[in-house]
């Protein structure tokens, strides 16, 4: 099967109740590790790559690689630009044979977005290629930009219905609490997101399928495990796994998971080289690294997402 669009994908995932994990890629064992978890469990799949992880690897890579994944699994993929910052960039990656593309104005004024929005889906659609938008702004750091916790702000479900309408995006990210990176809540605070805006939106788009970014849950074993292995990292909060199935059962069809995949990676790889201090090949550290990662990826599908044995 070659790569797809996640139109069918968000259809089911609505009516049943459940999300499309779509995972951030860099490189090789982060794709295999995901895919390997997907193919095991039955599931659909979004494989994203941001515009840092373009240049990381460059435009070509990347693609390859995921094509490579499609042909080894046989399973629905979805090849996803994470962020587009420009229409330059969303053109480029459908031009590159990305099936999928974010646009992601959000920071702009409302008007512009709707504009750049608009721009990037009519040459998306002519292309054959879906669009993701959104709306509201997430706290935390993507490639080189940065948002406090004070300039952001949750998206406002009075705004949703005209901007789907006069943008004709096929998805739409919204803000309702989560953020990017480690550090998500205050230490000492209860995470808790906002339902009541998802709800609104929801029936103000009703089965159009929602995107929630920023949705790692910082598993406690790996922020322990790059500490126990000479790392330093500070009190770290990621978003409760069952709000994140809570969501799952309503209009949200896409999880954006990236920071869960890098703490595993880096806690596996510390450990590795705690343990075998003279080793330097590679293929040993980066072996358990993938494996963890696979693990890791199975249970946000069968725990957290639901979108086992759904195809
Ligand atoms: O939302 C951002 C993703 O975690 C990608 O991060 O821009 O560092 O590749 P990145
Ligand atoms: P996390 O940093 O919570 O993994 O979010 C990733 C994301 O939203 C990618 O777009
Ligand atoms: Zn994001």
């Amino acid at each position: 099967m070659p790569l797809v669009t996640s139109t069918e994908m968000f259809k089911k995932a609505y009516e049943g109740g459940y999300a499309i994990g779509a995972f951030n890629v860099n490189n090789m064992e982060i794709i295999q590790g995901i895919t390997e978890a997907a193919k095991e469990c039955n599931s659909p799949v979004i494989l994203q790559v941001s515009k840092g992880a373009r240049a990381y690897a460059n435009r070509t890579y990347l693609v390859k690689l995921v094509e490579a994944a499609e042909i080894e699994t046989g399973l629905p993929i979805v090849l996803h630009l994470d962020h587009g910052d420009s229409f330059e960039t969303c053109k480029s990656c459908i031009d590159d044979g990305f099936t999928s593309v974010m646009i992601d104005a959000s920071s702009k004024s409302f008007e512009e977005n709707i504009a750049i929005t608009k721009q990037v889906v009519d040459y998306a659609h002519a292309h054959g290629v879906v669009v993701e938008a959104e709306l509201g702004t997430l706290a935390g750091v993507e490639d080189e930009v940065s948002v406090s916790a004070e300039d952001s702000s949750y998206t406002r479900p009075e705004d949703v219905q005209e901007f789907v309408q006069r943008t004709g995006c096929d998805s739409l990210a919204i803000a309702i609490g989560t953020s990017h990176g480690a550090y998500k809540f205050k230490p000492g605070t209860k995470p808790q997101l906002r339902f009541d805006i998802l709800e609104e939106v929801q029936k103000r788009l009703p089965g159009f399928p929602i995107v929630l970014h920023g949705s790692s849950s910082v598993p406690q074993d790996y922020v322990k495990m790059i500490n126990e292995n000479g790392g330093h990292m500070p009190d770290a909060i990621g978003v409760p796994e069952d709000q994140l199935r809570q969501a799952s059962k309503l209009a949200v069809c896409k999880i954006n998971i990236d920071s869960d995949l890098r703490l595993a990676m880096t806690g596996t790889i510390r450990k590795y080289f705690n343990e075998h201090p003279g080793d330097f090949d590679p293929r040993q550290y980066l072996k358990p690294a993938r494996a963890n990662i696979k693990e890791l990826v199975k249970h946000k599908i069968v725990d957290v997402l639901g979108s086992d044995n759904k195809i």
